[in-house]
């Protein structure tokens, strides 16, 4: 088997109810922290880490994300006829960023039977899951999917991204219970989706990517339906556990899960100040506006 990840996964054929009533006819993947959609940040992240390949998983009525990655040539020739050179270069960009393909997922039974999809896209390789409502903004030059690879690339085994969040928020997530083997990378004993506080065994939350190896498919073809009658991706992981060892990795960033109404603000300012050209008048806006609701 490879070491080298070059393949991702991109399960987005989620119903997005969290962020309804906008998802009744957007994808939730196509909502834009200030110009790009969710997932472009997702694939862009997947590209810069060095994967080649990704598969987008969606359904019927999410093909709106297929047209966001495929050419436009009538509007490509009206920009450049209009001499609008850095829309053009921005617009062609989309299309360059790694070979794309797509799968339907013909049910929507949970991200388990999402990622299940890709199994002859996948092959006999060592695969990135990259969940397609969240962007995940690094501390370091490398990416966070990178980050992973990286890991996956020294110890040859499924790598899980883990990020620490407050213990009352630990059971909104799969909360992992490992040894620090060495900073950041943790080896998992165990791991429990969505504990109380009162028995979670950590507060490190898995954070929206992944890196497997084939045999994660074998896991999921065993995997029946679980919490809220679909085929829960951490069952699986659970199942792999069971036979061979798997790592997390605290990430160096930070998680804007944007298929949440919260998630989106924070993400919205976050990334608005990270651009240069906005960053002067919409800081001040926002401290303005705080002042004012403040007095
Ligand atoms: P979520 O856990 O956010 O589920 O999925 P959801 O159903 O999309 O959203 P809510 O809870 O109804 O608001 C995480 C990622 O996995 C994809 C989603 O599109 C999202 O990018 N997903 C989820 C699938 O591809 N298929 C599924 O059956 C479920």
């Amino acid at each position: 088997m490879s070491a080298k990840v070059r393949k991702a996964v991109i399960p987005a054929a989620g119903f997005g109810t969290r962020f309804l009533p906008f998802t009744k006819s957007v994808p939730k993947e196509l909502i834009p922290l200030v110009d790009k959609p969710v997932i472009q940040y997702v694939v862009e992240e997947a590209a810069a880490s060095g994967i080649t390949d990704i598969l987008l998983v969606i359904s019927s009525d999410k093909e709106a994300i297929i047209r966001h990655f495929n050419p436009v040539p009538e509007l490509e020739r009206r920009l450049e006829e209009r001499g609008k050179t850095d829309f053009l270069a921005e617009v062609r960009s989309v299309s360059h960023l790694a070979k794309i393909h797509y799968v339907y997922q013909q049910e929507l039974n949970g991200l388990g039977d999402a990622v299940a999809q890709a199994a002859s896209f996948v092959g006999n390789e060592p695969f990135a899951v990259l969940l397609g409502d969240t962007v995940m903004r690094s501390d370091t030059e490398r990416p966070v999917i990178g980050q992973l690879t990286d890991v996956f690339e020294r110890t040859g085994s499924s790598v899980v991204a883990l990020e620490e969040v407050p213990l009352e928020r630990v059971s909104r997530y799969g909360i992992a219970d490992g040894r620090e083997v060495e900073p950041g990378v943790f080896k998992i004993g165990r791991m429990v989706e969505k504990p109380s506080p009162e028995s979670a065994p950590s507060r490190l939350a898995f954070a929206a990517r992944y890196v497997f190896t084939p045999e994660i498919f074998d896991a999921l073809a065993r995997t029946g339906r679980g919490k809220n009658n679909e085929v829960q991706l951490t069952d699986a992981m659970q199942k792999l556990l069971g036979s061979g060892s798997m790592y997390g990795w605290r990430v160096r960033g930070r998680r804007f899960d944007i298929g949440s109404k919260t998630g989106f603000l924070k993400g919205t300012v976050e990334f608005g100040l990270r651009r240069p050209e906005f960053r002067d008048e919409f800081a001040a806006f926002l401290r303005e506006t705080v002042a004012k609701m403040e007095s």
